[in-house]
């Protein structure tokens, strides 16, 4: 197995790794230190069936089921990721951590590059340690004992971005599309013990115990800081990549620059911890 770095601030690619094949603790292991050590590492030219992409999946942890969105048929831990060419609103088109609305929301996410469009629809990472580390002392002060509420409405409830047609929000679970839950605002990684900035412009709606309005200028400094290009790595998707992100400790933004093209992801996601 040989990782290669893809960027100085996060990334890595993996070779050697047939994800077809049973892999040994010892791999599985070294895999899983990759995912913490660089955010995001990618496994290229890999053919794998929906069986083999779960299997995969499955060593790191239980597998999500989407609340909202509709899985692969015959699939429910699968979520196919589908822009047909006279599409125009892509999935994921702004910077989120995955479900974070979840009281437990995923350790990561693994995407299966089905079909890419001839150019474009990059996905971007941010590093959401280092951009913890660059704040100020005050700031870390200040946000280390503050908590954020969370919540899918923004996206998934009615009038959300994806409560539409193509992505209907099923009806028992519109309600727990308006649920919130409550995340640290700084959050300390399971595995690495680093600290780092866990909030998102998608899923988080406020700071717990303060107004939006009071909330807004404080996110807004902080999600233009977290995605400064220094923090971001971006990455070209070539067809069979196989790439997992760690969904503790990145933010995500898949880029919708590929009109009149078709894009086909499936997605495997893995549980994970409530955050401290
Ligand atoms: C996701 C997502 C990224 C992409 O799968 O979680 O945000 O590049 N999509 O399609
Ligand atoms: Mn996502």
């Amino acid at each position: 197995m040989e990782i290669t770095p893809l960027c100085s601030m996060m990334g890595a690619r993996i070779e050697g790794v047939d994800l077809t094949a049973a892999r040994d603790n010892a791999t599985t292991d070294a895999i899983q230190q990759a995912l913490v050590d660089y955010g995001f590492i990618v496994f290229p030219d890999q053919h794998i069936t929906p069986e083999e992409h779960i299997a995969f999946g499955a060593q790191f942890g239980p597998l999500n089921v989407h609340p909202h969105m509709e899985s692969l048929e015959g699939h429910p831990e699968i979520l196919n990721i589908k822009k047909e060419p006279e599409e125009t609103a892509n999935f994921g088109g702004g910077w989120h951590t995955d479900l974070t609305f979840l009281e437990e929301p995923p350790l990561g996410s693994i995407l299966y590059a089905r079909e890419v469009p001839p150019l474009g629809g990059d996905t971007l990472y941010a590093n959401m340690i280092a951009a913890y580390d660059a704040l100020s002392e005050g700031m870390k002060e200040m946000l280390e004992c503050m908590v954020a509420i969370h919540s899918a409405s923004r996206i998934y409830a009615q009038g959300g971005v994806y409560a539409n047609d193509k992505h209907p929000a099923k009806n028992k679970e519109e309600q727990a599309a308006l649920a919130t839950c409550e995340h640290p605002v700084v959050r300390t990684h399971p595995v690495s013990g680093r600290k780092l900035l866990f909030v998102n412009p998608s899923f988080t709606l406020r700071f717990k115990n303060m107004r939006k309005s009071e909330s807004r200028p404080i996110l807004q400094y902080l999600y233009n800081h977290s995605t400064t290009a220094e923090f971001v790595y971006r990455h070209q998707w070539t067809v069979n990549d196989v790439a997992m992100w760690d969904n503790r400790s990145t933010q995500h933004y898949a880029l919708n620059d590929y009109q009149g093209h078709r894009r086909v992801m499936h997605r495997v996601t893995v549980d994970g911890d409530r955050p401290f």
